[in-house]
């Protein structure tokens, strides 16, 4: 009998309808579509109506996940939420999103890793169906970057998008399955891409407002480098020690930070142009939802059949640096 594994058998994803381009973000600060789209990749974002928190996103892409593998949110042992957007700083959204989708005999709890959040609450919630504890665990990745943007400070504003993805873990026998998972961070990196106030470090006042101290704040070189070095390190590492080469792998699922991030480790581990997921054109960096909204892409395009070797990787504020190797069990997916 084969290893029993944790096999993702739902996705569902949310992304606003309201969009914002890049000649939207002109009219606002010092930029052009130009620099936007060959710097970045981006030429658009999907953007919340103000007021729209995070939990409402999550609970879309869940609702859709459940239909789409005809599950009742009644049968959901635990919900893992990856955000650094919470509604709130408590309680945790994957509380807040229980409720909404009627999860009752659900627990959950929130997973701050950032751009990173989406592979690590896989990989926790993987850990619970492996070792038998749960047979139904969702894992949602969400954030509302609009929220913490400085929409005065044009090298951060243009990166980000909201959206949300969802997807249901469960048990399978047959090969398929999460294979690995890589995850690493460096706390030493934490002053590079950060949100400085609101914590317990500086509580918000006036003066935090003033100084616009609750909006993301990066240097943006320097987070380039140590994501391109990164991703292709992890990448690199997590096939190695699982005895495949790049020419082995079927789908590179990225997080979409940067379109020239995504295409460094693409070269280094030789992947042609039709085994990498970019969409980055479309949504922007969604943080935490980034890497279900590139595989809600694969499924339209076509490019994710079951038993296709997928790896995931991500890098994000904290450092934190995460990769997954899985082996696809298939989804319900027209
Ligand atoms: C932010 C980022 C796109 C900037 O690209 P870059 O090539 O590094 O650009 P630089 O920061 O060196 O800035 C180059 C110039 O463009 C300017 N610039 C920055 N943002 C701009 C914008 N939106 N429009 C026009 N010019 C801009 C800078 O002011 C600078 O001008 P200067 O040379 O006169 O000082 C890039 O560094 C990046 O993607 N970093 C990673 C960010 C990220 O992914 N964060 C999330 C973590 S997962």
């Amino acid at each position: 009998m084969k290893d029993r594994r944790a096999a993702i058998t739902a996705l569902g994803t949310y992304v606003p309808e309201r969009v914002m381009t890049n000649a939207d973000l002109a009219k606002i600060v010092d930029t052009s579509d130009e620099w936007i789209r060959t710097r970045t990749g981006i030429e658009k974002r999907h953007v919340v109506a103000p007021g729209t928190p995070t939990s409402e996103l999550g609970a879309r892409a869940a609702r859709e996940a459940l239909r789409r593998r005809g599950l009742s949110a009644a049968e959901l042992d635990l919900i893992i939420v990856a955000t650094v957007t919470p509604d709130m700083l408590f309680p945790a959204t994957a509380c807040l999103i229980q409720d909404k989708i009627g999860a009752r005999k659900a627990w959950g709890f929130d997973v701050s890793a950032a751009c990173s959040g989406f592979v690590y609450a896989l990989t926790v919630g993987a850990q619970f169906v492996e070792a038998g504890r749960h047979s139904k665990v969702m894992v949602i990745g969400a954030d509302v970057m609009t929220s913490i943007i400085d929409y005065k400070d044009r090298a951060t504003c243009v990166l980000f998008g909201d959206g949300a993805g969802a997807v249901i873990l469960e048990p399978r026998e047959d090969g398929t399955g999460i294979l690995d998972f890589s995850h690493e961070v460096d706390g030493s990196g934490a002053c590079y891409l950060n949100m400085p106030a609101g914590g317990s470090l500086r509580p918000a006042s006036h003066e935090t407002v003033d100084e616009r101290l609750h909006y993301i704040k990066q240097q943006g070189q320097h987070v380039f480098k140590y994501a391109v070095r990164k991703f292709a390190d992890s990448s690199e590492q997590i096939l190695l020690r699982n005895d495949f080469t790049g020419s082995d792998v079927d789908l590179f699922v990225a997080h979409q930070a940067n379109i020239r991030i995504i295409e460094a480790a693409q070269h280094r581990m030789g992947l042609p142009d039709a085994k990498v997921i970019k969409n980055i054109h479309e949504y922007g960096n969604t943080t935490a939802a980034t890497i279900p909204l590139a595989l809600k892409t694969a499924l339209d395009l076509k490019k994710l059949e079951p038993g296709h070797l997928v790896l995931l990787a991500a890098v994000g504020a904290g450092f934190t640096v995460g990769s997954v190797l899985l082996r696809w069990s298939g989804v319900s997916w027209d």
